[in-house]
């Protein structure tokens, strides 16, 4: 059992914190807005009836084991002294995480793990000289508690002993951790986020099809194999002479980023905001975020339980 120090209460910090709790280790939690601090508690706890539900955490993790495992308070320094791992999951903006790590640095130990939850920031930069060895990346999904993938990130002077302890951490609560080799913005997964994003909104606002229609080849087409196969192996599966024809044919022409989208525009100007809004793309008929949000999660944990037990298909 290890001693978690998570910085930020938000979207993320909470579930991170409830990950490492489900984990067995015990977590300590902050935010400097006390609104968010109010009602981590909360969220965790329906975040774990889901997961109960599902079969996912035991009978024995009440809500009151649950205020056991993670404890909140509003002080960084009462949160972070003696932590063995301190996670930074704050607003993702340069100057505060800087003024941050330069506030905590001096309740470090020197085996410490300072680690960075953040999504796209070279943030090496922003930590103190002296802590450059014990500073890493570790990028979980939202939420982090139902997506295993945790990219793990050194920096320039980054111990490699750090990494594999942080490797081994994430390991054994069962999650999946990736270590790249060094920072590049938005890892993997967010990478090819980006990129399905760039054609997603090309389709649409150039009229190609309608967003039902992506989302169904997404869906029925695209989705299916992913699971199972992943990319390069699907690739294998194709052929790489294919691979290579299609490469050189260069039949696809990429969009050119422009930094906006006409669909995305117009349905911000309408209100159309998303599921909180309770329409954006699509219309989700009057039910509430909380109803979506739950229903989401229960589809995904099915999602995750087939799929464990079908198992992908790789080679070595
Ligand atoms: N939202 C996502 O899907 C997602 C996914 C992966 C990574 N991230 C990254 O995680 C980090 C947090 O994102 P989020 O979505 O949880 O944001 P959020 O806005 O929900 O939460 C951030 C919290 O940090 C708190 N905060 C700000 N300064 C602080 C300080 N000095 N000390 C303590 N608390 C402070 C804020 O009050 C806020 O509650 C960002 O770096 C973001 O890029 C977000």
């Amino acid at each position: 059992m290890s001693e978690i120090a998570i910085l930020g209460a938000g979207i993320m910090g909470h579930g991170i914190a409830l990950v490492f709790a489900l984990g067995g280790h015990q977590v300590r939690l902050t935010d400097s807005r006390a609104e968010t601090l109010e009602k981590a508690p909360g969220l965790m706890e329906a975040a774990l009836e889901t997961l109960r539900e599902a079969g996912e955490a035991d009978a024995s993790w009440t809500a009151e084991r649950l205020r056991d495992a993670i404890r909140c308070s509003a002080s960084p320094a009462e949160t972070v002294r003696g932590a063995e791992v301190v996670i930074e999951a704050i607003t993702e903006l340069p100057d505060a995480k800087r003024a941050l790590f330069a506030e905590i640095d001096p309740l470090l130990g020197d085996d410490t793990i300072l680690a960075s939850n953040t999504s796209y920031l070279d943030v090496f930069p922003l930590i103190p000289a002296r802590r450059q060895r014990q500073a890493l990346i570790a990028h979980w999904y939202t939420p982090p508690y139902l997506v295993d993938l945790v990219d793990i990130v050194p920096g320039p002077e980054t111990d490699p002993a750090f990494v594999e302890r942080m490797r081994a951490l994430i390991e054994g609560m069962g999650q999946v951790p990736i270590v790249l080799k060094k920072f590049i913005s938005g890892y993997i997964a967010n990478r090819i986020q980006s990129a399905i994003t760039l054609e997603v909104f090309k389709l649409l606002d150039e009229g190609y099809a309608t967003a039902r229609e992506i989302d169904d080849a997404i869906i029925h087409g695209l989705a299916l194999r992913i699971p199972i196969l992943g990319h390069l192996a699907k690739a294998d599966f194709t052929g790489i002479e294919l691979v290579r024809n299609a490469l050189a044919n260069r039949t696809y022409d990429p969009p050119v980023p422009t930094g906006r989208s006409e669909s995305v525009d117009r349905l911000v100007g309408e209100g159309r905001t998303g599921v909180m809004a309770g329409k954006g793309f699509f219309d989700w008929g009057g039910r509430s975020p909380a109803d979506l949000f739950r229903d989401r999660d229960r589809r995904l944990l099915a999602l995750k339980k087939a799929l464990r037990e079908i198992g992908p298909l790789t080679g070595e």
